[in-house]
């Protein structure tokens, strides 16, 4: 399937639709991915990235029955990551002299993975190559957005930036333009894609955002490396992603929770109970550890102001399920956010402690203290979770 952006500009990418799992099994694509490459036929032939290595072939057959391999004057691959390089192996192996435009970071990145002395063009911030009919190709190093080597190619005339991994989702929709996608969908794979993966460059984010913004391109169309093409109003998503590096909150607390009898689940609710009680206008959203998927469970503290921990105590600690999500949570470096701790015990009752001091290395402002209780709650500890979520509404 190949797909018209503008003029003489073509999605030739793979749409991924039975994808569940990206990064390993790191990050949940419960709505499958897609791989976008894109084709710009001037008076130079241009490609921009390809797709994840399984798809190489096929993406190869596709594009020789699209145009001659050979008429391609260069190809741009604004990432190194295998989910965009990865058909390169068996595309250069039919175009081997063809030059490969990247970061200095990107050789270093594509011989690393690929150990293959390709033709290699280096490109930084600024430099441009015209590709006739009046139009060339700008690019801009993307550093750390979200590998050393990322960057983004614009298209002058057109007006079109292929941003790459930025303002993506992973979200396969065969009509592949955001004015045509189910909006709820899209935002929500949007804002999981920036929360579980992109909330640790924020600041970065941040000044590249302003530095674009400061050279008053005009913003046609904005074509990231996966999900749909942002055509109608593409800048909302940049809007959109300056609102999410700014400290993003929205008036939710979550509430995550691991538990081995229910005494702490008990608590997760009572603790909900009280701060709906002490402001019924805060959206709070409770959450199985273990149960449910974390990267959807981090979407929703990314848009919280508070995160409840709770666990119960094993071999004088939390539950590993907890602690491995506090690791992930550290490694987003979010900013801003409260938290609290709570859980059950039998004997000897350290987790709410231990997941306060992992929570303050993890960056987040603990408020009040760590909630426990010995053995089973019973109707006064209730009450007393109840006063705590009241106390952490108000804090
Ligand atoms: Fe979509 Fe960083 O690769």
């Amino acid at each position: 399937m190949h797909i018209k952006l503008k003029n003489n500009v073509r999605w030739v990418g793979q749409i991924d639709t039975e994808l569940r799992q990206f990064h390993g099994s790191d990050y949940s694509t419960h709505r499958g991915s897609s791989y976008n490459s894109y084709l710009i036929e001037e008076e130079k032939t241009v490609l921009i990235d390809t797709v994840w290595l399984p798809f190489a072939d096929k993406f190869v057959k596709n594009l020789e029955s699209e145009i001659d391999l050979k008429k391609i004057d260069f190809i741009v691959a604004n990432h190194g990551e295998v989910d965009h390089s990865g058909a390169l192996v068996a595309l250069m192996e039919k175009i081997p002299e063809t030059p490969i435009y990247c970061t200095a970071k990107g050789v270093d990145s594509l011989r690393g993975q690929y150990h293959k002395e390709w033709n290699f063009k280096v490109v930084k911030t600024g430099d441009s190559v015209d590709i006739g009919n009046g139009k060339s190709l700008v690019f801009v190093e993307m550093t750390m957005l979200h590998w050393p080597d990322s960057m983004a190619t614009y298209l002058t005339g057109d007006n079109i930036l292929f941003s790459n991994d930025a303002f993506g989702q992973h979200y396969a929709s065969n009509t592949m333009f955001n004015d045509a996608a189910d909006q709820c969908e899209l935002y929500e794979e949007a804002l999981k894609y920036y929360a579980n993966i992109l909330t640790p460059f924020s600041s970065i984010l941040k000044r590249k955002l302003e530095e674009v913004l400061a050279l008053n391109l005009t913003f046609d169309i904005i074509a990231p490396s996966h999900g749909v093409i942002w055509r109608d109003n593409p800048l909302q998503i940049v809007e959109k992603y300056a609102a999410w590096c700014d400290n993003y909150q929205e008036n939710q607390i979550t509430i995550a929770y691991d538990t081995m009898w229910d005494g702490t689940r008990t608590l997760a609710d009572a603790i909900a109970a009280g701060i709906h009680e002490a402001d019924p206008q805060v959206a709070i959203k409770v959450f199985s550890i273990s149960k449910t998927d974390k990267n959807d469970i981090m979407s929703e503290v990314f848009k919280s102001k508070m995160l409840v921990l709770g666990s119960p105590t094993v071999g004088n600690d939390m539950l590993d399920s907890v602690a491995g999500f506090i690791h992930f949570l550290k490694a987003l470096k979010m900013k801003h956010k409260k938290a609290a701790s709570f859980g059950c015990y039998g004997w000897t009752g350290e987790a709410p402690q231990k997941i306060k001091e992992a929570l303050e290395k993890a960056g987040l402002e603990y408020v009040d203290e760590p909630f426990r209780h010995n053995w089973n709650p019973d109707s006064a500890t209730l009450l007393e979770a109840r006063e705590f979520g009241k106390r952490l509404a108000k804090a």
